[in-house]
């Protein structure tokens, strides 16, 4: 197995919880890959011997980011409703569903090739592990053929037939989604998700659904709190789900119930730059004892960016995190979110997941928003 030693690291932000053998931040670091993981990290002048060695020239390298939450096996186009919207158009979750007839007619290659552009575009930028969601198919063979391709970029694959209704009766779909579909999309899927939202489905359906994906073996998760109040998140907590993604409108309640569940809450600032909706308090979050990831929800409605970059940037700006708050909310929470622990750290035996930002330090990801800093990543230990 071949060794590398990276060195002239200027900082390294390990993400390491705090009180493990490593701490979160070194200065002046070297680290050393052997084969897919890390073997060694610490400060340079310590360094061990290895077969390769990169310098790195004074530049920070943080774990490549985990995007827990995406949805990118869509076709077409919402540019449009986009515009509308910074015209002042309010969003509104009814667009899905023209996603869903775009992805319908779209074919397997067609959609295959457009994950792979939107995964590479994600990798550019640092993004090292990626969750991915159906949920523009809404039929059987749709969400069983979104899934199957979600599959061949990541093992982070999520059923999320219950995005909408996309036509007649919502028990019916219930029925569709909790039947047939289920058993056509379980093999390609790890874990299941509900839109429990006004219009979209409520407590009892989005509990139904979990349920009846829990008996298939996908482990729950749930899109909750986005549009405005309502008991998503306080279902999250009460069935103990490792992750909750949106959690805008929260009140107090909600708060205290994710800190005695110690649910994630994921937060997702693209959805609301994009929808013009309040950013989510992350500060209180973290200041009541909640954890708090970070991701994309990179898709065509709500929020169309693959950028981590982008996301921690509002994060600091607009959302009250500290920049290394905001790093480890999306790499070292964003894993915990997902369930992993190989990945979202840089500490010995973690996946050589990482990325070299092209900066002193970490800080310039917010404090140099839209400038493309992210000069390598290395996945698996490959660059
Ligand atoms: O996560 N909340 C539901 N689903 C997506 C939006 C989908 C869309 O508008 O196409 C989201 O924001
Ligand atoms: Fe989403």
């Amino acid at each position: 197995m071949t060794s590398t030693l990276l060195t002239g690291i200027g900082e390294l932000v390990t993400s390491a919880p705090d009180g493990s053998e490593v701490p979160d931040v070194i200065e002046q670091a070297a680290l050393v890959i052997e084969g897919s993981r890390i073997a060694w990290v610490g400060r340079a002048l310590d360094a061990p011997d290895a077969d390769e060695r990169v310098d790195l020239g004074g530049r920070t390298v943080l774990p490549g980011f985990v995007d827990s939450h995406s949805h990118l096996v869509f076709a077409g186009d919402r540019a449009a409703e986009f515009a509308a919207r910074m015209a002042g158009e309010p969003y509104a979750a009814g667009g899905i569903r023209t996603t869903v007839a775009a992805t319908r007619a779209a074919t397997d290659e067609q959609l295959t090739a457009h994950v792979a552009r939107l995964v590479q575009e994600m990798r550019r930028q640092g993004t090292t592990t990626v969750e991915i969601k159906s949920g523009y198919g809404l039929t059987t063979r749709d969400e069983a053929r979104s899934l199957a391709i979600a599959r061949q970029f990541t093992e982070e694959t999520t059923f999320l037939g219950a995005h909408v209704v996309p036509e007649g009766d919502p028990a019916a779909y219930v029925e569709l989604v909790t039947g047939p579909m289920l058993d056509a999309a379980a093999p390609y899927a790890r874990w299941i998700d509900v839109f429990c939202e006004t219009g979209a489905f409520d407590a009892d359906q989005a509990r139904t659904i979990l349920a009846a994906g829990a008996a298939h073996g996908l482990l729950p998760r749930l899109h909750a709190n986005q549009l405005g109040h309502g008991p998503g998140v306080r279902l999250a907590a009460e069935l103990g789900l490792l992750a909750v993604d949106h959690c805008t409108y929260l009140d107090e309640a909600d708060v205290d119930a994710l800190r005695d569940s110690g649910t994630i809450a994921t937060l997702l600032p693209g959805v609301e730059f994009s929808t013009r909706q309040p950013y989510p308090d992350a500060r209180r979050l973290l200041d009541a004892g909640v954890r708090v990831a970070l991701a994309s929800d990179c898709n065509p409605g709500s929020s169309f960016t693959s950028s981590l970059p982008f996301c921690i940037a509002l994060a600091v700006r607009e959302m009250g995190l500290t920049p290394l708050e905001a790093v480890r909310a999306a790499t070292a929470t964003g894993a915990a979110a997902l369930g992993r622990d190989d990945v979202g750290t840089l500490a010995p035996g973690k996946r050589a997941d990482l990325v070299v930002v092209d900066a002193p330090s970490h800080v310039h990801l917010a404090y140099r928003p839209g400038v493309p800093l992210i000069a390598q990543t290395w996945v698996g230990g490959r660059l």
